[in-house]
């Protein structure tokens, strides 16, 4: 991250995840196990459980405050301190949905059209789709550069969303002839920064899967995520020696860069100790593993939710103290913008 030092903002680390579903170990190894390690080095580190743009798609509202107090179970579960970090839900900061309305303007209809997540969740009947859906990159836009935030830790899918934040900060900082807004850089890093369907080498791992044998959940006892294992497809050939081996065998590479993040380590030294073995090996091996990780976080995650007054708490601390940073950068770019606010 030696990059941030270059401009004058001070790193700080901004990313969310969306409350739909239970969180599955793509979210878990692509995004928060990677939040929890930005947290522990010592970065500034503030995460958003993003319930506006879980709406962008229908969402019944007791299944959204189940999910969103689920999320925010995951996060402190799997390490993340409200205390070290700021951990809210969007809609408490108003500021996200006043400066996207903003970004709205100065973001253009042609860069939402390339968007691939729009491509596909919007499907062929874009015509139906609810406007949310394609207004969606500009209010993550705002989401990230109302903090300032240098650094946004994501899976591989993100990438194009923040590339078009640097596009919305560019344009707004040329357009007001400022230096306002940074010009944040994707952290996609790690052995899992696209973890692929149990099922489908070809698909990513998603908590929208209609088949959840696809994927392992973070709620997923110790018997149901072997199981899983044991049934992800693979082919018969044992584990090469390297990773040059694995080119043209997706779905084997897949559980090697899973057990490779899981475990901390490369995918070569993976390959490396397991060389020559066949999936009989590998996968039960794969599976205590995954269990040994996992169980502890969803043990908390149980013993957390029965708490939902507790989670509300955490929330509404967390969401006070992001608009506290918001604020001021809201009311300064609505003075750039040349909108008043009087003195009340
Ligand atoms: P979402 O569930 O779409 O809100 O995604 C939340 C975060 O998890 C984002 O940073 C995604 O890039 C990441 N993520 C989701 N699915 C995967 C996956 N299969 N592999 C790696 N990262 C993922
Ligand atoms: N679009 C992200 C996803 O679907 C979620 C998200 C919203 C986000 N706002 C963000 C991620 C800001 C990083 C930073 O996964």
């Amino acid at each position: 991250m030696a990059d941030a030092a270059k401009t004058k903002f001070t790193p700080r680390v901004f990313s969310g995840i969306q409350p739909t579903n239970h969180l599955q170990l793509g979210n878990y190894l692509g995004a928060v196990k990677r939040f929890v390690q930005m947290q522990d080095s010592g970065i500034e580190t503030i995460y958003c459980i993003v319930d506006q743009h879980a709406i962008t798609v229908w969402q019944d509202p007791s299944d959204l405050r189940h999910a969103t107090r689920e999320l925010a179970a995951g996060y402190i579960a799997a390490g993340l301190d409200p205390k070290r970090s700021i951990l809210f839900n969007q809609s408490q900061v108003p500021a996200h949905a006043q400066l996207g309305w903003i970004f709205n303007c100065v973001a253009r209809m042609g860069w939402m059209n390339r968007m691939t997540q729009w491509k596909d969740k919007a499907g062929k009947d874009s015509e139906k789709a609810s406007l949310g859906l394609f207004a969606y990159p500009s209010l993550m836009a705002a989401d990230i550069l109302l903090y300032h935030a240098t650094h946004v830790p994501v899976g591989e899918d993100q990438k194009q969303h923040v590339e078009l934040t640097r596009d919305i900060a560019m344009k707004f900082n040329h357009d007001y002839k400022v230096d306002f807004f940074p010009i944040t850089e994707p952290v996609i890093e790690g052995a899992a920064t696209r973890v692929m369907s149990l099922r489908d080498g070809s698909k990513k791992m998603s908590k929208s899967d209609p088949s959840d044998q696809s994927r392992i959940n973070l709620t997923d006892d110790a018997d149901t995520i072997a199981q899983k294992f044991r049934k992800a497809r693979t082919d018969a050939e044992p584990l090469p020696g390297t990773l040059a081996g694995l080119k043209d065998r997706p779905e084997a590479r897949n559980l090697v860069n899973i057990y490779a993040a899981l475990s901390d380590q490369t995918a070569e030294k993976v390959v490396a100790e397991f060389a020559g073995q066949g999936f009989g090996t590998f996968k039960p091996a794969l599976a205590d593993l995954a269990v040994a990780k996992l169980s502890p976080i969803a043990t908390e995650m149980k013993r957390l939710m029965a708490d939902p007054a507790e989670i509300d708490r955490i929330l509404g601390d967390g969401a006070e103290r992001a608009n506290a940073i918001a604020e001021p950068i809201l009311a300064k770019t609505f003075d750039i913008v040349g909108m008043i606010r009087s003195q009340r």
